[in-house]
């Protein structure tokens, strides 16, 4: 059993509710699960000390234990201080007594932390007393964050926590100001001893592609999110089942019917946008990007601005990754009790500061994760998961099925990065094609999907091998 020291979560008396729905889970994971079973025995992870920073759901106690069984050790944090699953988090670290789980799995994760809790729980996962980690499973980038900024100021001075642009970022460098003191090269052991990260979302890979054109990045990174059969899937059917969940657990309001603005048609978008037309509401789309923007027309939703809707829409969901999207000053001009939520990466999508500086306004606490906030006139409007992405704060993220493509695209880039490093100088990579549409074809038994076989004939007439692959790199889906 793990010390004390090795774990910290809500309340471990979970874990036998929390392992029930693992096992629900791994019948609804048949990918992730025939890549662990295809590796059980060869163990391609052994030696393997990953630290991962991912949502703490059941779906991704599901994932670690599957990175377990392939000889990796691993510590865990969520990368939202909201999306943690009490139950998942306490059934991986009390473990099942199996080959998987054998004395559980460090965890540090609850829902519900603070900010300053959030990043301790970071660093607890990278701390790997006298060893080091040598992989990263990121989700939105702050565990590779942490190490590359500690890095950066490793021998020098840590800005003053006064000068950051943000609150978050003001508490990320207290927590190196502190570390660095007592330990200074701390982190650079860290990124020496990193083989690569493996990056599961659009936020976390626009940072890597960043670091690396800035000449910043300090180890090889895998772009799982590029995957097809992760950003076409989880992104879109995930948040199509994912955003409604959430709203609907929040508020419980009718949604056929309301007029509902999705910020942004991309991945996210798409799927958010149908599943609020699923519900019957009038769905409304803004974009800056004329492609997405003809796209969402073509789909039949009206494409208009913020300013022509912000005081008539019911609902207002930000999916673009983007800042300042929805300003306090918008929120000041909604209708009584219109919704306001985001399913973007990053709670600066809605401008909470903003809100929470206009002269007169009141806060109260609905329940957790649902406030409603008074303005002085005195009408109101409601916010989901203080501006954090609503469907793992208000819901339980995406289902099992659809994490099941998204998670075993990134145990084959962890195998993959800690196999073959020498194959991989610094820089961002995505998976083979093959990899993609063997992920997609471990899904297919279970959908009772009959997949058509080409001809040796027809093959060689599109130029194509029989077994694949079937589209170029170009091609777009
Ligand atoms: P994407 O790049 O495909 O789509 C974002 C869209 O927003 C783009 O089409 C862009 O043109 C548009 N956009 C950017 N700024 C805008 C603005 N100011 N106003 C209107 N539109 C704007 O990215 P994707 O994959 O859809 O991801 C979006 C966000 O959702 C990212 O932060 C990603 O990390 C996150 N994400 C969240 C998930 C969840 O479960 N909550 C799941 C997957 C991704």
């Amino acid at each position: 059993t793990l010390s004390s020291d090795d774990y910290q979560v809500a309340d471990l008396g979970l874990a036998a509710f929390g392992r029930k729905e693992i096992q629900l889970a791994e019948h609804e994971m048949p990918g992730l699960m025939s890549v662990r079973r295809e590796f059980a025995a060869s163990k391609p992870l052994e030696g393997a000390r990953i630290t991962g920073s991912l949502h703490m759901t059941v779906q991704t106690a599901v994932l670690i234990e599957t990175l377990v069984a392939l000889g990796a050790r691993v510590r865990w944090a969520s990368c939202n201080i909201f999306s943690t699953q009490d139950h998942a988090a306490a059934a991986v670290v009390v473990g099942d007594g199996t080959p998987e789980s054998p004395a559980g799995v460090p965890v540090f994760a609850w829902k519900g932390e603070t900010l300053e809790e959030y990043w301790e729980c970071t660093l607890k996962a990278l701390d790997w007393g006298v060893e080091e980690p040598n992989m990263i499973l990121d989700d939105g980038g702050d565990a590779t964050m942490l190490v590359h900024k500690g890095s950066e100021f490793a021998g020098g001075v840590v800005p003053d926590p006064a000068t950051a642009d943000s609150e978050e970022f003001a508490i990320v460098l207290a927590l190196l100001q502190r570390t660095l003191a007592e330990d200074s090269e701390k982190y650079v052991r860290m990124a020496k001893s990193i083989k690569g990260v493996t990056e599961e979302t659009t936020t976390g890979v626009h940072r890597l592609y960043d670091m690396h054109k800035s000449g910043s990045l300090l180890f090889p990174a895998i772009n799982v999110n590029d995957a097809v059969t992760k950003s076409k899937f989880d992104n879109k059917y995930g948040c199509r089942h994912s955003l409604i969940d959430g709203i609907n657990r929040a508020t419980d309001v009718l949604i056929g019917g309301k007029v509902a603005v999705v910020f942004g048609y991309g991945d996210v978008g798409k799927g958010c946008a149908e599943s609020l037309r699923g519900q019957g509401a009038r769905v409304i789309v803004t974009e800056v990007d004329p492609i997405c923007a003809l796209q969402a027309a073509m789909d039949g939703y009206q494409v208009t601005t913020m300013e022509d809707v912000v005081g008539s829409a019911d609902i207002f969901i930000t999916t673009t990754g983007c800042k300042d999207v929805i300003t306090a000053d918008h929120m000041r001009q909604m209708k009584h009790q219109a919704i306001v939520g985001n399913i973007g990466h990053f709670d600066n999508e809605i401008d909470m500061a903003g809100l929470a500086e206009l002269p007169g306004i009141v806060k109260t606490e609905v329940k957790p994760q649902v406030h409603e906030w008074r303005f002085e006139d005195g009408h109101t409007i409601i916010v989901l998961s203080e501006g954090r992405l609503l469907n793992l704060g208000n819901a339980t993220g995406h289902p099992s099925f659809v994490m099941s493509n998204s998670f075993a695209n990134q145990v084959l880039a962890q195998i993959e990065l800690f196999g073959k490093t020498g194959d991989y100088p610094i820089g961002v990579y995505t998976l083979p094609k093959q990899l993609d549409e063997k992920v997609a074809r471990l899904h297919l038994d279970a959908l009772g999907v009959k997949l058509t076989t080409l001809t040796k004939d027809q093959a060689s007439y599109l130029g194509i091998e029989v077994e694949g692959p079937y589209k170029p790199e170009h091609y777009r889906y």
